[in-house]
């Protein structure tokens, strides 16, 4: 049935032009409305206007937003919800001192991860990750991409994917999967990382194509983890298969992620923690979306993208949560764009086109999703009544959010 919302304080986050991203400057700016109303039909937004205009006599719910805003939903381009259990005990390592590299070097961080998923069952396994999935539905996301890679063995990969479907299939937001099968190296592999890497491409990579598991493919590029090289290897056997890249680069080290990622197409290039001049610049006239997950660096106490310098060199920039049981626990967009705001100097309208329209982009996903628009899909979430666009980021931890709806549903 189709929703009439009437009374809205300001519609943010429309756009009329149709682009699949923005860049530079004109991040900025960000489209609003005043004192409207907005149309679904089906799954889609069929008009919006204002309240002046307000439609009469047509067949549908009503709702009324008080004067609350609408802002479309949170598109969370990198996450890995799918894992078991949770991982304190490194939180604590943490603390008193140990680094990300030396817990992994321990034999925790992602093979911690990849032990338990291989001792949950599957059944478990997508009653945590639903769990988290509700989480985030309530704090305003609508698309979301969730990866493998804390299986680190076909058969255990394969499983995290079928988590991920049923997700899909059961969750009311939309969801993306990527095959992370080079995330780490498999036990099974110690010492033997270039036997891993044929296994992810002559064995992982035609199963989950077979199956038709994922859209994605990724590889953990940094120091430590693979090489630009394996990268490279992994990312055409991947586009041979039909799965676009998306890669994780410069996490602990300048790692040749970003090069390779350009090089070969990828949609997006994730982290950007460590980012020279030269990064920047191999990612201008590029289409791959450089995308920021400040959440990891707040977790881990490491430096912040350079997000100021890439706007200013005109790039398309996106954010998303990182979710994850090691670097990132919580899949909160909103608190990611208050660190955006207070870390990285994006202003609240940057932020808000990085964590919609561009990390939709991120997903090849911008066409359906990441704005107010005729046609695309209803996706938005209506806040009470708020002073400015600025007092979001602002008032992080404030519960604003009043209702949500999804593909022209309202939850309740
Ligand atoms: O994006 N950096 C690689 N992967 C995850 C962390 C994985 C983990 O520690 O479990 C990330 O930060
Ligand atoms: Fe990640």
């Amino acid at each position: 049935m189709s929703l009439l919302i009437k009374n809205i304080g300001c519609i943010v986050g429309i756009d009329e032009s149709g682009r699949l991203s923005v860049a530079g400057e004109a991040m900025k700016s960000i489209g609003t409305l005043d004192n409207a109303w907005l149309l679904t039909e089906g799954t889609r937004i069929k008009e919006y206007g204002p309240m002046s205009q307000l439609p009469t006599g047509i067949d549908c719910k009503i709702v009324d937003a008080e004067g609350g805003w609408l802002f479309p939903s949170f598109c969370d381009s990198h996450t890995h919800i799918v894992y078991a259990g949770s991982r304190e005990r490194e939180f604590l390592d943490k603390i008193n001192g140990l680094t990300y590299e030396e817990i992994a070097a321990n034999g925790g961080g992602i093979l911690n991860s990849a032990d338990r998923l291989h001792d949950t069952s599957e059944e478990e396994l997508y009653r945590q990750a639903m769990e988290r999935i509700d989480e985030i539905v309530a704090m305003g996301t609508g698309l979301v991409e969730i990866k493998s890679g804390y299986g680190l063995t076909l058969e255990d990969e394969l499983k995290i994917l079928r988590v991920i479907r049923r997700i899909r299939e059961n969750a009311p937001l939309e969801v993306r999967a990527t095959f992370l099968g080079a995330h780490a190296v498999g036990r099974a592999f110690k010492g033997r990382q270039s036997d891993y890497v044929d296994h992810v491409c002559n064995d992982m990579i035609p199963a989950v194509a077979a199956n038709h598991l994922a859209d994605f493919v990724d590889v953990f590029c940094d120091r430590g983890f693979f090489t630009p090289e394996e990268t490279a290897r992994i990312i055409e056997q991947g586009a041979a298969h039909g799965l676009r890249a998306k890669i994780h680069a410069n996490e602990l080290a300048i790692s040749g992620g970003v090069e390779v990622g350009v090089k070969y197409g990828a949609l997006s290039v994730d982290h950007l923690e460590s980012m020279g001049d030269e990064q920047i610049e191999a990612l201008k006239g590029s289409n791959t979306i450089p995308t920021m997950l400040p959440g990891c660096a707040f977790f881990l106490g490491i430096g912040y993208p350079p997000a100021r310098k890439m706007i200013d060199a005109g790039l398309a920039v996106a954010l998303a949560s990182d979710y994850n049981p090691g670097t990132a626990p919580s899949g909160n967009m909103r608190f990611v764009t208050s660190l955006a705001s207070i870390k990285m100097k994006m202003t609240p309208a940057e932020a808000l086109n990085a964590a919609t329209l561009n990390s939709a982009c991120a997903m090849g996903e911008s066409k359906d999703y990441g704005s107010i628009t005729r046609g695309k899909v209803a996706n938005f979430y209506i806040t009470k009544a708020l002073p400015s666009l600025a007092f979001m980021p602002y008032a992080h931890q404030t519960p604003i959010i009043k209702d949500i709806v999804l593909k022209g549903e309202l939850l309740v």
